[in-house]
């Protein structure tokens, strides 16, 4: 508590006397320079467990510097309090601007305050950073279109639906079961609600049946999306709901990190060619590998590299004193204002589409897509 207070006296006092400096309150941070090499950008990324943190975190960095930025990158762990002091540090550094993916939505408001009392702009990198009126700016893709996309993935899994939308040869009835995010997570509440929208007319006409019953989301979420909840979890249901020799068909999960657990636990209990639907968020390498091994069925690419270049345009107009340009003034509500948002589109990934989407893009070599490992 006293070092949030002192962070917030000490970017108060930095900010007065930039004020001071300058004759003005100044537009942005704590620097008068607009020189790219007197300019500092915080990014705070929330864990390096998660390959796709680790490549945003390097893909905002070298856009960053290849402009002539300076870069303070950091890494909290997945642990709330490491994110706090490192948004902090960074505040009583001197940064500019701070681009932040948080770990918990709600818990960086102290911080947010901080940074606005040092006209620090803060931008939400993929996950909207809730209940303070100090987000300035939103970088992220269409997350309902994202879990519409993870529902329709399972349909077109099952036979259910064809690609192109129209009505599969497949009728089930089908067992499936549900997984969502972290509830911390704003983004896992969006993916949740555009799959259920999409799955609920199937459930209602009784193609889809989700036999354990669970299909509210705080039944069904994962906390830090971590990969072995989500196995415990899918463990457990196989225990509760699958002992009477009936069998999964499909798994609507939101991450590849959770499909990665599920698959395991699938697996353990004996699942092999008749392996569940199951989807995915990310492309991950592990899971692309998986993919095109037939084991996983499909995964919802975001372009990290096109993500990282939004946070730069965006962090470079408030480095100009401008306001970025937004795509969506309408969608993200952070419980205090509406955060003005650019959103990037998506793609669904099946087996056929590693070959066009990831690898023809460069954003994987075959040898990578086949070894399961990325080379960074
Ligand atoms: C979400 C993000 C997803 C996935 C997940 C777990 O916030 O939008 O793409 O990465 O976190 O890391």
């Amino acid at each position: 508590m006293s070092r949030r207070i002192l962070a917030v006296l000490g970017s108060a006092v930095l900010a007065l006397s930039m004020a001071a400096c300058s004759g003005e309150g100044a537009g942005s941070g704590g620097n008068d320079s607009d020189k790219p090499g007197d300019l500092t950008i915080g990014v705070s990324m929330p864990t390096q467990t998660s390959e796709r943190w680790i490549a945003d975190g390097n893909s905002v960095k070298e856009k960053l510097e290849a402009k002539g930025y300076k870069v303070d990158l950091q890494y909290a762990g997945d642990d709330i309090p490491t994110q706090s002091q490192q948004v902090d540090q960074m505040i009583t550094r001197g940064a500019d601007v701070l681009i932040i993916a948080a770990i918990d939505g709600t818990a960086l408001s102290g911080q947010l305050q901080a940074a606005a009392d040092a006209k620090i702009p803060v931008i939400a990198y993929d996950r909207l950073i809730r209940d303070s009126p100090n987000v300035d700016f939103y970088v992220s893709f269409d997350n309902y279109k994202v879990g519409v996309a993870q529902a329709t993935a399972l349909l077109v899994g099952l036979g259910v639906q064809n690609k192109d939308g129209s009505k599969g040869n497949a009728s089930g009835p089908f067992n499936i079961e549900l997984f969502a995010g972290s509830l911390d997570d704003n983004n896992a509440h969006f993916f949740f609600n555009g799959a259920m929208d999409t799955l609920k007319p199937f459930v209602d006409d009784g193609t889809l049946k989700v036999k354990s019953g669970q299909t509210k989301i705080e039944q069904v979420a994962i906390l830090r999306w971590q990969q072995e909840a989500a196995q415990k979890r899918m463990e457990d249901l196989l225990t509760s709901s699958y002992n009477d020799g009936g069998k999964v068909a499909g798994v609507l999960s939101p991450y590849d990190g959770l499909s990665r657990g599920i698959i395991t636990a699938l697996q353990n209990a004996g699942y092999r060619g008749d392996m569940p639907v199951v989807t995915g968020q990310d492309a991950e390498i592990a899971s692309v590998k998986l993919i095109n091994d037939g084991v996983q069925s499909s995964t919802i690419f975001k372009d990290t590299r096109l993500l990282a270049e939004q946070a730069v345009v965006a962090g470079e107009s408030f480095l100009q004193d401008k306001s970025p340009e937004a795509n969506d003034t309408e969608t993200y509500n952070n419980g205090v204002k509406v955060v003005p948002s650019y959103l990037l589109p998506v793609q669904t990934v099946f087996k056929d589409d590693i070959k066009p989407v990831l690898i023809d893009s460069g954003y994987f070599t075959a040898e990578e897509v086949a070894s399961g490992q990325a080379k960074g």
